[in-house]
């Protein structure tokens, strides 16, 4: 038997972006939820998450199965929209009286219908089918434009629109031109066609990193607002057609012309989330992997190979304290477990890690997500980093009262923050500030003593554990453990 000490370096936990991932062993150590199996059978098909809470991973493991079994996959990859390109290209609403939604969605269907037909010519063998001839036809004469990127169609069928809608047409030619384009005119007659063609051929189209670019601009509302129209439209041509979007929650939530429609498509979506014993597994099922002598090891014992065992009640248990340093997302299990090898590799340190490498590898993660969690809210509240800055060197937790009165310095200006956080902090009292905090997830709130955890957790409990907790009866707070290292915040 070998005596060397395992180093924490050479185990392998895979990549954080499931596009990576893919190649390190995804497929391997995925986890495979109740969400994942019903987006796998087509039931739903809007996926909402956090950022790294496992979008891209869903989508992943949907498109290699899907090819498995014989589907023709398209996935949209985030260079394929460009929302500053979009707004710099369009008319804006006010210079021409135009309802971008719908000019998006008729513009969406028609790219997603033309992509969905190029895919079915590119099948090795002909059919004689007549539908598929049909099919092959009108690409061949309209879509041949090699080169040109997979949302090309989108921009011409825009700038169409837009033409009738805002250029100097004669009336009576102007409402007949828009209505051939609204109706799809120049596709119309090869519907069902597609649906014969679809009969033996299922297709899959995954749309994911939508939020990449994302300005919150007109046309970048417009665009995702019209997709989820014409996803749900197209979905419902063949049962062997499925399109997938995937999209950040917070965009979502704030995006009134997507939120207003929730109740339209409640049933097709699926929000992502984590429950601890999940996150527990997540992370064995990689040591598992990467340590092949631990294949028919419980997840306890694959914890055990890399973090020393400790009492599970306790707050100093080495899963408790990585999980409690989290909001509950698999990116953030994996950054800060790597993140623990990394340290104990630089400084020699054998595996299982103690404590001790634990918290000198915090600081490193703290003050990654800090960082991360305020560029997230870049748009909604820029320079969000500055007020969390507001919190360096207090105390963990506050008194409401205490609390109040430090949000009433920010907001007076008689703390110093950033310039562009100053106009949005215009119009909020100390109640709307502590709630922002709150919902980003900087603040957790303490709950009844009667439904305190008994698992060694604080009385303290996060925006993702109990979002429909209303703060403004909440009288303690506490600054939530994963921006402390890096916050420098003490111990009461
Ligand atoms: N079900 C799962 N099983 C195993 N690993 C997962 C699972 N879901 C996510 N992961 C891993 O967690 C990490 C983050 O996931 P992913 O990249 O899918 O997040 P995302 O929601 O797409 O984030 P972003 O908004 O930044 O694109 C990746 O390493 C991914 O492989
Ligand atoms: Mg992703």
């Amino acid at each position: 038997m070998s005596t060397v000490a395992l180093q924490g370096s050479s185990i392998d936990l895979g990549a954080p972006a499931a596009e990576r991932d893919i190649d390190r062993g995804l497929e391997h150590y995925f986890v495979e939820s109740d969400a994942f199996r019903r987006v796998l059978r087509g039931e739903t098909t809007v996926i909402l998450g956090n950022r790294g809470a496992g979008k891209s991973a869903i989508f992943q493991i949907l498109a290699r199965r899907s090819r498995g079994n014989g589907a023709r996959v398209i996935e949209l990859a985030p260079d394929d929209y460009s929302y500053e390109m979009l707004q710099r290209t369009m008319q804006t609403e006010e210079q021409g009286s135009w309802a971008k939604q719908g000019a998006y969605a008729a513009a969406w269907k028609y790219t997603l219908y033309a992509l969905v037909m190029k895919e079915l010519c590119k099948k090795q063998v002909r059919s004689k089918n007549a539908s598929e001839a049909a099919i092959r036809k009108y690409i061949r004469t309209y879509h041949h434009q090699p080169g040109m990127g997979k949302l090309w169609a989108l921009i011409s069928y825009l700038k169409r629109l837009e033409g009738f809608k805002i250029g100097k047409y004669e009336a009576q030619v102007k409402t007949k031109e828009l209505e051939r384009l609204y109706k799809l005119e120049e596709i119309r007659h090869l519907v069902p066609h597609l649906q014969k063609a679809l009969e033996d051929q299922r297709v899959v189209v995954v749309i994911d990193e939508l939020d990449k670019g994302w300005d919150s601009s007109e046309d970048a509302q417009a665009f995702i607002a019209g997709l989820f129209q014409a996803c749900v439209s197209l979905n419902g041509l063949s049962v062997n057609l499925r399109l997938y979007v995937s999209l950040r929650q917070e965009l979502y939530e704030n995006t009134p012309s997507l939120y207003e429609d929730a109740q339209k498509y409640r049933d097709m979506i699926e929000s992502v989330s984590w429950s601890e014993a999940d996150l527990y597994s997540l992370i064995a099922r990689r040591i598992r992997y990467a340590l092949p002598k631990l294949a028919d090891a419980p997840d306890q014992k694959c914890w055990n190979t890399l973090f020393v065992a400790r009492p599970r009640k306790g707050a100093n248990e080495p899963f408790r304290y990585i999980v409690d340093r989290t909001l509950h997302r698999p990116r953030e299990m994996i950054l800060f477990c790597v993140q623990c090898l990394h340290t104990a590799g630089e400084r020699k340190v054998p595996l299982p890690l103690g404590l001790d490498t634990i918290v000198l590898a915090e600081f490193e993660y703290s003050r990654g997500r800090t960082h991360d969690v305020a560029a997230e809210q870049r748009f909604q509240y820029p320079d969000v980093l500055s007020v969390f800055e507001a919190f360096r060197g207090h105390e963990h937790t506050f008194e409401r009262a205490q609390l109040e009165y430090l949000m009433l310095e920010i907001i007076s200006g008689e703390l110093t923050v950033g310039v562009r956080a100053r106009t949005w902090l215009a119009d909020f009292d100390e109640d709307a500030l502590i709630d922002v905090l709150w919902r980003v997830g900087f603040l957790t709130a303490e709950i009844a003593v009667s439904t305190q955890r008994r698992d060694g957790a604080t009385p303290f409990v996060g925006h993702h554990q109990v979002p429909q907790l209303d703060v403004r009866n909440v009288r303690r707070f506490a600054i939530h453990p994963m921006y402390r290292a890096y916050l420098g915040t003490r111990e009461p």
